[in-house]
C-alpha cells in the first residue's frame, strides 16, 4: 500500500491508473478508522479496480467550538486497517497542503438541502464538506465514491454537488454499520465513558420506538417526536439537538410519516459528545 500526502503526486498516481485502464474507487474519511470505514473500503473494492482512502482531518468543517484538535487520530492503526482490507493508497495531506493559500474559494450548496438538521446547529459544517470533497475529487479524479448512510445529510448534499458541478463521480451510498447492541459506529464513539455509551444507545432505541409506533398507525410527525424526545430524554445526560421527520430526497420536513420519510436524530451526551443517527421507520421501507 501506497501512502501520498502530495495532491499533485495523487493526481499523478490517478492519471497512471486511467491510462493504463484501471477505475479507481474512493473513500474520504477523516480516519481512525472503525468496522464502518473497512465496510466502504471493501464494497470500493467491490466496485472498482483499486482503492483510494483520503485521510484528512479537515479544518474547514469544523466550527470554532467544536472538536477539531481533539478528534481522534492514529494513522499507524489506520495504515494497517486499510492495508488489511485491500486499499492501495492512502492520500494523506497536510492542511497546508490542501490549502496552500487559505480556504479562499468555497462550494456550497443551496439551503433547501443545508439550512436544517446539522446545517442549523453546525453553521458553514456542509460548506466545509463540500468544498474538500470537490477538491479531493479534483485531486483523486476517481469513477466512483462510497459514503455512509449515518451521514445522511452529507450524501444528500455530495450528491447534489456532484451533480449540479458535473463531476461524473458516481456517489454510492453504504448502509449504516452498527455494533452489537445497535449503536451505529461513529469515530467519536470513543469519547464516550461507560455510563455515556448506555445513553448513547438512547439514538437506536428511539429509531426502533419510532418504527413501533408507525408499525401501531400512529403516523402524526409532530405527536411521535413530542415522544420521541420523552423518552430520549429519560436516558441520563441526554439533550436533544433535534428529531426530525424529513422526507428522503428534499430533507425537507414532514406532517405524516410515509415510506419516504426518514427519522434523523442528533442528540448530545453531557454536552460533549454530539452523536447522530437516522433510518427509515415505515415498514413499507424496511
Ligand atoms: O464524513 C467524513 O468523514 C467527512 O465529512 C469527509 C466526507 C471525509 C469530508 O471531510
Amino acid at each position: 500500500m501506497k501512502i501520498i500526502r502530495s495532491p499533485q503526486e495523487m493526481t499523478v498516481w490517478s492519471q497512471e491508473q486511467a491510462l493504463a485502464g484501471r477505475t479507481i474507487g474512493f473513500v474520504p474519511t477523516m480516519g481512525f478508522f472503525h468496522e464502518g470505514h473497512l465496510a466502504l473500503m471493501r464494497r470500493a473494492g467491490e466496485l472498482a479496480d483499486q482503492v483510494v482512502v483520503s485521510l484528512f482531518v479537515n479544518p474547514t468543517q469544523f466550527g470554532p467550538q467544536e472538536d477539531l484538535t481533539a478528534y481522534p487520530r492514529d494513522f499507524e492503526r489506520d495504515q494497517a486497517l486499510a492495508d488489511s482490507v485491500g486499499v492501495e493508497v492512502i492520500f494523506a495531506p497536510e492542511a497546508e497542503d490542501m490549502y496552500p493559500y487559505g480556504a479562499k474559494t468555497a462550494v456550497t450548496v443551496g439551503e433547501e438541502l443545508t439550512g436544517q438538521l446539522c446545517g442549523t446547529s453546525r453553521p458553514g459544517h456542509f460548506t466545509g464538506v463540500a468544498t474538500v470533497v470537490s477538491k479531493l475529487f479534483n485531486i483523486v479524479r476517481p469513477d466512483l465514491a462510497v459514503f455512509g448512510e449515518k451521514d445522511f445529510q452529507q450524501l444528500a448534499v455530495i450528491r447534489q454537488m456532484t451533480t449540479d458541478l458535473n463531476f461524473g463521480v458516481k456517489i454510492i451510498g453504504h448502509p449504516v454499520i452498527r455494533e452489537k447492541d445497535g449503536l451505529a459506529m461513529s469515530s467519536r464513539n470513543t469519547y464516550l465513558q461507560p455510563k455515556e455509551r448506555e445513553s448513547a444507545l438512547s439514538l437506536f432505541r428511539a429509531l426502533a420506538m419510532a418504527r413501533t409506533l408507525v408499525a401501531e398507525g400512529k403516523r402524526d410527525a409532530a405527536q411521535l417526536t413530542v415522544e420521541l424526545e420523552r423518552f430520549i430524554l429519560s436516558f441520563p445526560g441526554t439533550a436533544v439537538d433535534y428529531i426530525s421527520f424529513v422526507d428522503q430526497f428534499t430533507l425537507q420536513p414532514v406532517a405524516e410519516v410515509n415510506k419516504d420519510t426518514v427519522l434523523a436524530l442528533a442528540v448530545k451526551i453531557n454536552g460533549r459528545v454530539r452523536l447522530i443517527d437516522n433510518g427509515f421507520v415505515d415498514e413499507k421501507t424496511l
